[in-house]
């Protein structure tokens, strides 16, 4: 059942060694190349990244809340083309999720960090960084970076107690759901 995978997928930012196998790299990404678009523009790209020096280069991008990308085996870093889509962020986080939970799936934990928008230290935002440090062109934004790997941290998995089933409506606003 989806959701008992979805039940699992917690935010993990400490990681073992090990390497992610290339198989399994593939199948998560074979997971976001299929992920929805707005008008199936797919204006994203993806790049891994496996290099630690590399590694190391984007979690100084932004000063706080990244820095566990260095101790990650590999990162993929989500590209959408605004030129391209007006829904290029959302197709982005689409597309991050569904790999996200493709790495759930192959026995990996992982953990969304934003660029879009978040500054960075010297001042030219996040994204600038980023961009220079993978050498990305202007013409491309960078939405957020999946960093991933095999857990070196237990994370409880969700249960119903976290669900705040308050946050549904039924018919009309001030109407409450009430659960089957
Ligand atoms: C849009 C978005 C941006 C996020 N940015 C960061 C980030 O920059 N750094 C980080 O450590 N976690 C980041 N996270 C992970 C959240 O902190 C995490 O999903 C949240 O605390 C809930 O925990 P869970 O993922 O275990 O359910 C981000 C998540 C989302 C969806």
């Amino acid at each position: 059942m989806l959701l008992e995978l979805l039940k699992k997928r917690r935010s993990v930012r400490k990681f073992q060694e090990k390497p992610v196998e290339t198989e399994k790299l593939e199948t998560i990404l074979q997971a976001g190349l299929i992920s929805p678009s707005g008008k199936s523009k797919r204006p994203w790209e993806f790049v891994v990244v496996d290099n630690s020096k590399k590694l190391e280069k984007l979690s100084k991008a932004k000063p706080a809340g990244g820095q566990f990308i260095k101790d990650a085996p590999v990162a993929v870093v989500v590209l959408g083309d605004s030129q391209k889509s007006d829904t290029w962020i959302e197709d982005g986080s689409i597309a991050l999720t569904f790999m996200q939970l493709e790495a759930e799936e192959q026995g990996l934990k992982s953990c969304w960090v934003q660029i879009d928008k978040r500054p960075s230290e010297d001042g030219r935002g996040a994204d600038a960084i980023t961009r220079e440090i993978l050498g990305i062109g202007d013409n491309l934004k960078v939405l957020a970076i999946l960093a991933m790997g095999y857990p070196a941290q237990e994370r409880p998995p969700y249960t119903e107690e976290d669900m705040e089933f308050s946050k549904i409506h039924y018919n009309s606003y001030g109407s409450a759901y009430k659960r089957r």
